[in-house]
C-alpha cells in the first residue's frame, strides 16, 4: 500500500461507526489522509478515531446525524477546524428496513428516504458550501456517493430502499453537473451483499417478514443464486474503490457509479 497516496486529504465520512464506513475511513488514514469520523453512535466512531491514532494515523470524530442541516454544517466545520480545510466528502450513512411492496407504510419510506436520500444531498451540500468558499485548488475536490446494487435494479421487498439509493445516483449525475464549475466531481460506488451490522439486521427483518426461512439463509441464497463470483462480500471488498474515488487516480472522472458486487447487477 502506498502510504502516501491520500497525503495532503482532508476526509469526512459520514456513518463511520462500523461497517464500511469505518472500514474505509481505517484505510484512508493508512494511505496519509487525515479523517473526520461522523456518526450518530458516538462511542463507535471514538472507538474507531482511537484505533487509527494507535495505529499512527490522523483522525477525529463529530457527532452527525446526516438528516439534520445544522449537523452537516456542524461536521463540516469540525473537519475545517481540525485539518485546515475540506477536500474529500464521502456519503456512507445508510439505513435499510425490508417490506413488501403492499405492505409499505409512510413511516418506512420517511425514514429511510429521510437518511438515504435527503441525508446525501444535505451533507453534500453543507460540504460543496465549503469547497466553494474554499476556492480552486489544483485537484478536484471529490464528494463520493455510497449507492448500492439497488440505485439500478429494485426488488419486490425492498423497493424504498431502491428508491432512495436511486436518489442517491440522481445526485451523483445531477451533483456532477451542478458542482464541476466550482472543481468539484462527484462519484460512488455500489456495494452488492456486504456482511455488515445493516446486513445482519436486514436477514433478520427478512426472516421476520416470511421471505427466507431462516437466519443466514439471505446471504448464502443470494451468492449461491445471484452473484456470479458465488460469494457474498466483506467491508474490505470496498476500500480499493472508495480509496481510488478519493485520490488523484480519478481525478478525471465525474459523474459516475462504480459496482462493486462481485458480478450480480451487470449494466
Ligand atoms: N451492507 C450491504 O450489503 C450494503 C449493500 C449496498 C449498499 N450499502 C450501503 O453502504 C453504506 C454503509 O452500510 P453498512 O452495511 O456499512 O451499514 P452499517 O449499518 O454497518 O453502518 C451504517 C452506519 O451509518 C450510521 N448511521 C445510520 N443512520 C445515520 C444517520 N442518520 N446519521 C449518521 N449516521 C447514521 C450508523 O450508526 C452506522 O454506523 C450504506 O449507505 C448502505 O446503504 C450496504
Amino acid at each position: 500500500m502506498d502510504k502516501q497516496r491520500l497525503a495532503g486529504k482532508n476526509i469526512l465520512v459520514t456513518g463511520a461507526a462500523q461497517g464500511m464506513g469505518a472500514a474505509i475511513a481505517i484505510d484512508y488514514a493508512a494511505q496519509g489522509a487525515k479523517v473526520c469520523l461522523a456518526d450518530v453512535n458516538l462511542d463507535g466512531v471514538a472507538k474507531v478515531v482511537q484505533e487509527i491514532t494507535d495505529a499512527g494515523g490522523i483522525a477525529t470524530w463529530v457527532k452527525l446525524d446526516v438528516t439534520s442541516e445544522v449537523d452537516a454544517v456542524a461536521a463540516v466545520a469540525h473537519t475545517v477546524a481540525e485539518f485546515g480545510s475540506i477536500n474529500v466528502l464521502v456519503n456512507n450513512a445508510g439505513v435499510n428496513k425490508p417490506l413488501f411492496f403492499l405492505d409499505i407504510t409512510r413511516e418506512n419510506w420517511d425514514r429511510i428516504m429521510d437518511v438515504n436520500a435527503w441525508g446525501t444531498l444535505n451533507c453534500m451540500q453543507a460540504a460543496a458550501a465549503q469547497m466553494k468558499a474554499q476556492g480552486k485548488q489544483d485537484f478536484p475536490y471529490k464528494i463520493i456517493n455510497v449507492g448500492s446494487i439497488l440505485s439500478r435494479e429494485a426488488y419486490d421487498d425492498v423497493v424504498v430502499y431502491s428508491a432512495s439509493k436511486h436518489a442517491v445516483l440522481a445526485m451523483i449525475k445531477g451533483g456532477a453537473k451542478a458542482l464541476i464549475e466550482h472543481n468539484i466531481t462527484v462519484n460512488g460506488y455500489g456495494p452488492g451483499v456486504v456482511r455488515t451490522e445493516l446486513w445482519e439486521q436486514l436477514d433478520r427483518d427478512l426472516v421476520a417478514i416470511g421471505k427466507f426461512a431462516k437466519e443466514g439463509e439471505s446471504m448464502d441464497s443470494l451468492a449461491e443464486n445471484m452473484i456470479l463470483m458465488k460469494r457474498y462480500s466483506y467491508p474490505e471488498d470496498v476500500v480499493g474503490t472508495s480509496s481510488f474515488l478519493a485520490s488523484a487516480d480519478s481525478d478525471y472522472m465525474t459523474g459516475q457509479l462504480i459496482m462493486i458486487d462481485g458480478g450480480m447487477v451487470i449494466q
